[in-house]
């Protein structure tokens, strides 16, 4: 396979229209805008992105600082609302946060003052669950992650990549649809880095999420996703939607891999310069 054709792969002009028919998107985002302030400071962080992104699938946005990524994901969380356009779950206007949606963030939001078995069972106490009932969901998850033994630890007692497994376990023991993530694994080194994308891909397909994953790594969005959105750099427009062309596992070193990631980076790099130039004359704001 050309690397041409790979880029051509863009992912179906359908898959961004309708949300009503049926097996439509789970997650449908209609001309999303948001701008940040007003007057002469405003910032427009997103400019008209439209995905309508099916149940099941795994998506990453990708892009350099600054595009909008995580603007995006808060509005598809319900935590900022959009200023222009609207998201819909699964046919409804998404004005708030929702059971159906949980989020991972990169700074492992965790209780401090809890161990790995309070954080992982802190949600399933708020939503009432039976005592037994909360234990089995939590027995279940931890084993899933790897956590059974570490369930009395406090956060601070934990690495970087246990912390954000336990981060991933409190989500999935709420058992959402989709699981929202914010460059989750950007403080970890490489090789807990992979280890903690083979899980998550693991988890995926176990669980059956929809997951919208960010991250600035084209090599992470490669490996992970089924379909990869590039954002501009500010305003943060939709630059090329593509579907990922290759089976799982996936090679990193394989050619067709790295066709997709040179052609990948060539896009990405014109934003970043777009950003670099922006912050040398000092108009970028992050
Ligand atoms: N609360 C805010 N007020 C004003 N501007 C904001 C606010 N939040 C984000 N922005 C601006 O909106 C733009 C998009 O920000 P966003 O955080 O979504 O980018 P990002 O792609 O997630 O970047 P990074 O990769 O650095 O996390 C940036 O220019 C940012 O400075
Ligand atoms: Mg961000």
């Amino acid at each position: 396979m050309t690397s041409t054709a790979t880029l051509r792969r863009d992912a179906p002009a359908a898959a961004s229209a309708s949300a009503s028919a049926p097996g439509a998107a789970e997650i449908a985002i209609d001309n999303a805008s948001k701008v940040f302030g007003t007057g002469e400071g405003a910032v427009v962080a997103l400019e008209d992105v439209s995905v309508a992104i099916p149940g099941g699938q795994f998506v990453c946005l990708l892009g350099p600082s600054g595009c909008g990524k995580s603007t995006l994901l808060n509005a598809i969380a319900g935590f900022s609302p959009l200023t222009g356009g609207a998201i819909r779950m699964a046919g409804r206007p998404v004005t708030e946060p929702g059971p159906d949606r949980g989020m991972v963030f990169q700074e492992y939001a965790l209780f401090p003052w809890m161990t790995v078995e309070q954080n992982i069972r802190f949600g399933l106490d708020i939503k009432g669950l039976a005592r037994g009932e909360a234990d089995a969901i939590v027995a279940r998850i931890a084993g899933t992650l790897g956590l059974s033994d570490f369930l009395g630890r406090f956060p601070k007692d934990l690495s970087g990549g246990m912390r954000q497994r336990v981060a991933i376990a409190r989500i999935l023991a709420l058992d959402p649809p989709v699981m929202l993530m914010d460059e989750p694994f950007g403080a970890l080194d490489a090789l807990t880095r992979r280890t903690l994308q083979d899980e998550l891909l693991r988890i995926w397909a176990e669980y059956r999420k929809t997951i919208v994953f960010v991250t600035h790594s084209i090599e992470e969005a490669i490996y992970l996703a089924d379909r990869i959105v590039v954002l501009t750099y500010r305003p943060g427009r939709m630059k090329r939607d593509l579907i990922v062309p290759l089976s799982r596992p996936r090679d990193t070193a394989s050619t067709e891999f790295n066709a997709l990631k040179r052609e990948l980076a060539a896009l990405v790099m014109e934003e970043q310069q777009r950003y670099t130039r922006a912050e040398m004359t000092g108009t970028a704001v992050d």
